[in-house]
C-alpha cells in the first residue's frame, strides 16, 4: 500500500502506543472529536496491549487520524471465536475528505485478516462508512425478566469505588479470569473498555457479591438494568436480586440471560444510536437475540 500520507506531508505510524507523546496525541483526537477522555484508563494500567493502532500524524506530532483495531475474543454458541474490534476512527476536520480514514481503514482492515481473526466488530453511528467492506448491522435485544421470588440472602454485598485501589486490584483480577456471561454472544476476555465504560457512566454501580463475582447495574426508578457480572460463575438472577436488596418493578437484562437462570424472557429491541456491525467468517455462527453488554461497548 502507498504511504498516502507522504503527499499530504503526514507521517504512517502503526503500533505507537508505546511513545507516551504519541499516545498523548491520540488522546487529543479523541477528547477533541468526541469529548472523550480516554486517559481515565491510565488508573487501571496501560492502553489494551492488544491494540494495534494506524495513525497519521502532522510535523508537530498531532495525530490528524486514526483507526484501531484490538483483540476482543467473544463466546459466540459456545465457541470462542477469535474476534477484533474497531475503535478511535477519527480524522480532524481540516484533514476531512481526502481519503485518509479509507486508508486508515484499508490498512487496519488489511492487518486483522493477515492475523487471522475470525470476526470483525464494530459500533459506529455511520454504518454506512462501513458496509463497502461488508459489515453488516445485527440487531440487538434487552432482555426483560419477570421478578423472581426474593430469597433470604446472608451474602454480604459491597459497593466498589473506582478510586480505591483494593477496589480496582479485585476487578481487574476477576476480568482476568472471568467466566463469559453468556455462552451465546459475550465477551471472553477484554477489561480496558470495561474499566473505561464504568468511568464514564456515573450511574453505573459496581458490586461485589462474594470475592468472586462483581455484578454492574444501574437503577433508574423502579428499573433495574443488569448491564454485565465479573465473575468466575455466573450467579442466578435471584441470587443477584437478592444480594443486591433491591426488589425493582422491571428488569432489564443487557445481555444474553442463558446462565443467569430466570425463567420467562420478553424481548424488546434495543434501539441504538450507534448499532453493532460485524463481518467475517464466524458471522453467520452469531444466532438468535443478542445484546453486546454495556461493559464492553468500544
Ligand atoms: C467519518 C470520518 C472518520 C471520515 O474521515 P475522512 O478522512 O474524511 O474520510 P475519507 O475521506 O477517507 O472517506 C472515506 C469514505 O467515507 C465516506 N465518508 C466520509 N465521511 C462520511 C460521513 N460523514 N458519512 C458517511 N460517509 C462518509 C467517503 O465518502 C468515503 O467513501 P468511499 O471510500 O466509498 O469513497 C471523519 O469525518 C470523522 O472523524 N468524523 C467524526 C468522527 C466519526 O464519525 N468517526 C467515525 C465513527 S465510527
Amino acid at each position: 500500500m502507498a504511504d498516502f500520507g507522504r503527499e499530504h506531508g503526514l507521517m504512517l505510524r502503526q503500533d505507537y502506543f508505546g511513545d507516551p507523546s504519541a499516545w498523548q496525541a491520540l488522546v487529543d483526537l479523541l477528547q477533541d472529536t468526541f469529548s472523550i477522555d480516554v486517559n481515565l484508563q491510565a488508573s487501571f494500567g496501560d492502553p489494551d496491549p492488544t491494540s494495534m493502532p494506524f495513525g497519521y500524524f502532522d510535523s508537530d506530532g498531532r495525530c490528524v487520524a486514526n483507526f484501531t483495531v484490538f483483540s476482543m475474543p467473544m463466546m459466540i454458541n459456545g465457541r470462542t471465536v477469535k474476534a477484533a474490534g474497531y475503535q478511535s476512527g477519527a480524522v480532524r476536520p481540516e484533514w476531512r475528505g481526502r481519503g485518509l480514514y479509507r486508508d486508515l481503514m484499508q490498512r487496519a482492515f488489511a492487518w486483522a485478516i493477515a492475523e487471522g481473526f475470525e470476526l470483525d466488530m464494530l459500533l459506529t453511528s455511520k454504518p454506512v462508512l462501513y458496509e463497502g467492506y461488508g459489515f453488516k448491522t445485527v440487531p440487538q435485544h434487552v432482555f426483560v425478566a419477570t421478578k423472581p421470588k426474593p430469597v433470604t440472602s446472608s451474602t454480604v454485598a459491597r459497593t466498589l469505588s473506582l478510586q480505591a485501589t483494593d477496589d480496582l486490584r479485585l476487578m481487574k483480577a476477576l476480568l482476568e479470569r472471568r467466566k463469559p456471561v453468556s455462552r451465546q454472544f459475550a465477551v471472553a476476555r477484554q477489561m480496558e473498555m470495561f474499566h473505561l465504560n464504568a468511568c464514564f457512566d456515573p450511574a453505573i454501580q459496581l458490586t461485589a457479591i462474594s470475592d468472586d463475582a462483581i455484578v454492574v447495574w444501574t437503577i433508574d426508578g423502579n428499573v433495574f438494568r443488569l448491564l454485565d457480572i465479573a465473575a468466575t460463575a455466573i450467579p442466578s438472577l435471584q441470587t443477584i436480586l437478592s444480594a443486591l436488596d433491591v426488589e425493582p418493578a422491571r428488569i432489564e437484562i443487557c445481555f444474553p440471560p442463558d446462565l443467569l437462570d430466570c425463567g420467562d424472557i420478553e424481548l424488546e429491541p434495543y434501539e441504538s444510536s450507534i448499532p453493532l456491525m460485524v463481518r467475517g467468517k464466524a458471522a453467520n455462527e452469531i444466532t438468535g437475540p443478542l445484546m453486546l453488554s454495556p461493559m464492553a461497548e468500544f
